[in-house]
């Protein structure tokens, strides 16, 4: 039996990791571990939960306002014990977060190989996003396998010169939830999601946490979100707030008064996927949403300068918009005003695989790790 170590410690992580730790399981060639590092708490105990797994290590370093250097530091120090006890032959680490980073560093620091999943997402500019670019970059040197969701992300590590061979084109293995989490007659869990009326609203749903929105950027989106509502007497913004302080100061204190957004804490993954399914449009920083709305038909504006996911841009039911009021009030209005813009975006795209990049994982570890 070959050990493999799964690590994940952010909300979005686990929600892509999870799928292929339930996939392994089924193999008896595999002896699986799971280890959180506790990067995130209440946003990562909602994922558990919605998955029923349980992890085998808790590291437990989320700390209130942490900051990159303790973070990372201290997911160094402590992951180099696990590894020392486990032993692992290969540890897996995911996309762009410090828990990556800093996992794929102490797996390399024991001579451990290293399995990168979502690799190969590049914005090609180092500081922004912040610091998920470098994050990426550097796992990409310390991988010995490296599973890319798209051809793109395949070619990018190959201009890095990453051996073909250790690379495997899979799709993303965000695809393989959505196709368990949405469903035609869903009731939120969400109470405030329940008493929204669908049928006299366009839902618009909002989230932005990322590092470098936090400050004018954030308060930008904000003043652009109560413009909106302010012109448009059927819409109804919803806003989970992600539960870093930072973020929340500036939300709260800017769109608290406003009865027709709807602030709510992070929604469970069902709750999130099935109110993509169900809104009108998307305006968010996130990484992981740019990927499940297009499959979902649901236009995507990106309150960023730049993307790491290009595809979905290409097949046009993406667009970027940034994080100045004027410029996010202007490319709202016009899905909200002109139906042939709107039906241009809101068509379903999937560009990250057939939902079975769990398997495909699974099987590549099989026959590298067989061979080598
Ligand atoms: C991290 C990732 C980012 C990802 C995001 C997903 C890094 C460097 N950044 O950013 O790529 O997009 O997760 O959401 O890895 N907090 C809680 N409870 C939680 C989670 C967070 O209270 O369950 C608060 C804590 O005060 C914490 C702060 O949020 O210190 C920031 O968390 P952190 O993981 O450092 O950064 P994120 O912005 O969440
Ligand atoms: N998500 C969730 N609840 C929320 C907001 C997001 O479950 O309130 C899910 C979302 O469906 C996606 C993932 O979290 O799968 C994205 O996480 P996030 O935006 O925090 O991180 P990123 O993808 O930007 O790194």
């Amino acid at each position: 039996m070959k050990k493999i170590m799964i690590v994940f410690g952010t909300r979005p992580d686990a929600i892509k990791m999870i799928p292929l730790y339930l996939e392994l399981k089924k193999y008896n060639q595999f002896d699986v571990k799971l280890c959180s590092t506790g990067q995130h708490k209440e946003m990562l105990e909602q994922v558990l939960e919605m998955f029923q797994v349980q992890v085998d290590y808790d590291l437990q370093v989320m700390q209130p306002n942490q900051t990159l250097e303790n973070l990372t530091s201290n997911i160094i120090q402590k992951m180099r014990d696990v590894l020392q006890i486990e032993k692992s032959d290969i540890v897996l680490v995911h996309g762009d977060t410090a828990t990556g980073f800093a996992t794929a560093l102490a797996a390399f620091y024991q001579k451990i190989k290293v399995g990168h999943v979502e690799a190969g997402l590049r914005s090609f500019d180092k500081y922004s996003p912040f610091p998920e670019e470098m994050n990426r970059v550097l796992i990409s040197d310390l991988a010995d396998y490296h599973f890319a969701p798209t051809k793109q992300n395949v070619q990018n590590l190959l201009n890095e010169g990453i051996r073909k061979e250790n690379i495997a084109q899979t799709g993303n293995t965000v695809i393989d939830v959505i196709q368990y989490t949405v469903k035609e007659n869903y009731q939120f869990e969400e109470e405030k999601l329940q008493q929204i009326d669908y049928e006299n609203h366009r839902v618009i749903l909002v989230t932005a946490h990322r590092r470098e929105n936090i400050g004018i950027g954030l308060e930008n989106i904000c003043d652009a979100l109560n413009q909106i509502t302010q012109q448009y007497s059927d819409v109804k913004i919803v806003y989970p707030v992600h539960l870093n302080p930072k973020v929340r100061e500036i939300v709260f204190k800017k769109l608290e008064g406003n009865s027709n957004i709807i602030l709510v804490n992070p929604l469970g993954v069902k709750d999130l996927h099935n109110l993509v399914n169900k809104c009108y449009l998307v305006a968010t920083d996130s990484g992981g949403i740019q990927e499940e709305a297009p499959a979902l038909g649901k236009p995507v504006l990106v309150l960023r300068k730049e993307t790491e996911r290009p595809e979905a841009i290409e097949a046009g039911t993406v667009k970027l918009v940034g994080n100045e009021t004027e410029n996010i009030v202007k490319e709202i209005k016009l899905l909200m005003d002109n139906p042939a813009e709107y039906e241009k975006m809101a068509k379903a795209v999937n560009p990250y695989g057939d939902g079975k990049a769990s398997h495909y994982i699974a099987e590549f570890l099989l026959k590298k790790l067989e061979i080598e």
